[in-house]
Formats: C-alpha cells, structure tokens, sequence
C-alpha cells in the first residue's frame, strides 16, 4: 500500500529528546510511498544525526543555510519547492515560539517562512514548557496562521515528569499525515457505524458469538473522520484502538447495540451498519453456569432486532449504508438485502474474502448498479466507499 506515494514532505527535526522517535517517523512516510527531506536544526542534530536520516530517506539531510552542496545555495527555496507539505516532529518550544513570531534565523525556520505549503507541527516539550502560558499563546497564533497542531500526548515524560508534552508517537503521527491528504468529501457530515461482533450470553461465562473482528468498520471510521466527518462508533467486543477524535461507545450484545443507537441516531446524517450482529439471542440467559448433567440441552433462540432495517424505516432516515456478508451468491442476496431493507448502498463481500482478514474485496450495490473495490487493505476499501458515499452525496456519481 502507498496511502502517501507521489507526497513530497519536508520533515523538520528540531531539538528535544522525542528526535528519536522522528527516525521511526521518516521509516514510516517512506516506507508509505513518500518522498522525505529531513531538515535538522542545529539542536536537533545533537539527538540524532543527518547520517541516520540520509539512510533511512535515501535524501540528503540538511542542517545549514549555507550549505555548498545545493547548487544554487538558495536551500531555503529549493527544499520546499513542491512540497506537499512541512512536517516539523519533534516541534520544540523555542521552535514554536519562533515560527509564532516569524522568525526565520536558520534552515528550518526559514523555510517555514518561505512556504506555500500546509505546515504540520508536532510539539514535544516537558510538561511546564507546554503550560507555560507563552507557549500556549503561540499555539493559538499559530492555530490561526492555519498550522496545523498534532498532539502533544499525555504520559511519562524523559524529564522524569508525567503531563502533557509528550510528541505523539510516530505510527500516530503517520496515520494523522494520512489523514490530513484525504479528500475531505464527508466535511460536516456526522456519521454513526456499528462494527464488530455481538455476544448473546447463554450464562454466565458462555454466549454465542461470531468471527467478525471489527477491522472494517474500525477503517471505515477511520476514513469517515479523514474525509472531515464527526464520527460516532458503537462497537461490540473487539480488540482494536479507537481512532483518535472518534466517539466510541462499547456494546456486548445485540439489544445493547439497538439501544446505544436508537438513543443516537436522530444526531447523524449517515449511518453504516457494518457489525455483524446476531440474528437470534437465546430466549433466557441462565444467571449460573449450566452443568453438564443433562443428557439433552435445548436452546430456545428468539429473534433480535434488525437494528440497520429499523433506522432505514424511520420517518426521516439518514444516508443508509448495509453490508452483506455471503459465503454465496453474493450478488442476488447484497440486492435483496438492498432492496428489502430500503437501503441507499449495499456493500456486498464474500465472507471467505473478508472475514477477520487485513484485507477485502468488496462490491458495492447502489441505484446505478455494481462498482468492484479491490482486494486491497481494509483502509484503502474503507476510503474507497466514503470517496463513493461523498460522490452519491454529492449527486455527481460519475
Ligand atoms: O440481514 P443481514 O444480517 O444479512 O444484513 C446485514 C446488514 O444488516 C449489516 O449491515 C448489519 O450490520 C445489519 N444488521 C443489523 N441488525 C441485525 C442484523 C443485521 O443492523 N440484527
């Protein structure tokens, strides 16, 4: 996968002790598909050298203004010449200050002046240096110039201290440098999934459950809020990271998940059912654990609520989205469920394909017929259906 390939970045180290983590980073964008220019300020060349970032871009590192190897000594120019954007991490306080006040008395610092690029910045500074009300005045001078802030984080710090301060860490930051090139085709939307599996609780220790693992909605979430949504999460059990600046509520079973987003529902403006939830739940939960003892156990089951054909009955439903999870016939079934759940867009996908896997192939059902994503990445097909959610939308499907 190359989410940043044909993205020129300048990658800005100054300096503080998170420089390390600015190596992992430049690994990440590179190994990502970007073209990577380290720029390091004298600081930050005493916590990691030009050597480690040369390796690691294939680039020549930078640190001096007056450096002879650039032909027409005008570095300041031509490093940010066609960048996509400067990413400065780690961005120190003194870095900051002077980027607020448009000082530009070094490499760096000049070319953040002599820009027409988005500038990123991702402080990392001891915690008394983050709430020192002068750092925090030019956080917001520099939130109005348009810079865009990631981080800090919260957590032990090197100095010994713990507090806000800490630079986020590189896999973070390279999913946010993802996220900010996103076309953001859902800006002002807000969207509500479900993701992941439910539980029924047969006692008190067992339950009947499935294999879903909560990947694709947890990408689909992750490309909602790339592509500018507010997005709202309701997720079974699961082992994934919430995306940051997604609102995530946890759910078990499948009444829990009916509940959660019927309180919710009248607040979004597209809703994507991509749990798999359990069509039947046991009738009685046993409060204690059954024995085995019995010869013969009978499980009466009764019907859940169909949580995605409820929110498409509403009087004012908004852009609804179903998946069809098939083992066969996937075409004739992701149609039905389309039509007889009146719904928008049917993401249909053979269960072999997708379940539990990084990746998936998927085809999508809508009014205007069939459109094949992948098999590609879990994220890549998640950007693929909010790049065709934004086009219906938009009325423009092409
Ligand atoms: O009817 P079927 O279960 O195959 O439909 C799958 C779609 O409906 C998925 O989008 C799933 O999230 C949703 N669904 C639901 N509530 C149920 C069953 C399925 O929201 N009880």
């Amino acid at each position: 996968m190359a989410e940043l390939g044909g993205k020129r970045l300048v990658l800005g180290v100054t300096g503080g002790i998170a420089a390390y983590k600015a190596a992992e980073l430049a690994r990440l964008l590179v190994r990502d598909g970007a073209e990577v220019h380290a720029v390091l300020t004298k600081s930050g060349a005493q916590f990691v050298t030009p050597v480690t970032f040369q390796a690691l871009t294939g680039n020549p590192a930078w640190c001096d203004q007056w450096d002879a190897r650039m032909p027409n000594n005008m570095a300041h120019i031509d490093l940010s010449r066609g960048a996509d954007a400067i990413v400065v991490a780690p961005a120190s306080a003194d870095f900051l200050a002077k980027l607020a006040h448009g000082l530009a008395d070094d490499l760096l610092s000049t070319l953040c002046l002599a820009r027409d690029c988005p500038l990123i910045v991702a402080p990392a500074m001891n915690r008394q240096m983050w709430e020192n009300p002068a750092t925090q005045r030019n956080i917001s001078q520099l939130l109005q110039d348009g810079v865009t802030i990631l981080g800090p984080a919260a957590g032990e710090q090197a100095c010994g201290e713990t507090g806000l301060g800490r630079m986020l860490e590189a896999a973070d930051l390279h999913e946010a440098l993802t996220g900010f090139f996103q076309p953001k085709v859902l800006a002002g939307r807000r969207v509500m999934l479900t993701a992941g599996p439910t539980f029924e609780a047969l006692d008190a220790v067992r339950g009947l459950t499935n294999l879903s693992s909560g990947k694709m909605g947890f990408a689909l979430a992750r490309a909602a809020r790339d592509a500018g949504a507010r997005v709202m999460l309701v997720s079974g059990p699961v082992a994934q990271a919430t995306p940051a600046g997604v609102a995530r509520i946890d759910v078990t079973s499948a009444l829990e998940m009916h509940a959660a987003v019927m309180g919710r529902v009248a607040e979004c403006d597209i809703f994507i059912g991509v749990a798999a939830v359990a069509d039947y739940r046991p009738a009685d939960m046993a409060r204690e654990k059954i024995k085995k003892d019995d010869k013969s156990l009978q499980i009466t089951l009764t019907p859940n609520p169909d949580i995605l054909a409820e929110v498409a009955a509403r009087p004012k439903p908004p852009f609804c989205v179903g998946f069809a999870a098939e083992s066969r016939d996937l075409e004739t079934y992701a149609e039905g469920k389309r039509q007889k759940k009146r719904l928008t867009l049917v993401v249909g996908n053979l269960v072999q394909d997708g379940l539990g896997g990084d990746s998936n192939a998927v085809i999508l059902f809508d009014d205007r017929g069939r459109h094949s994503l992948g098999p590609a990445p879990k994220i890549e097909i998640a950007r693929g259906i909010v790049a065709h959610i934004g086009q219906m939308l938009a009325g423009n499907e092409g």
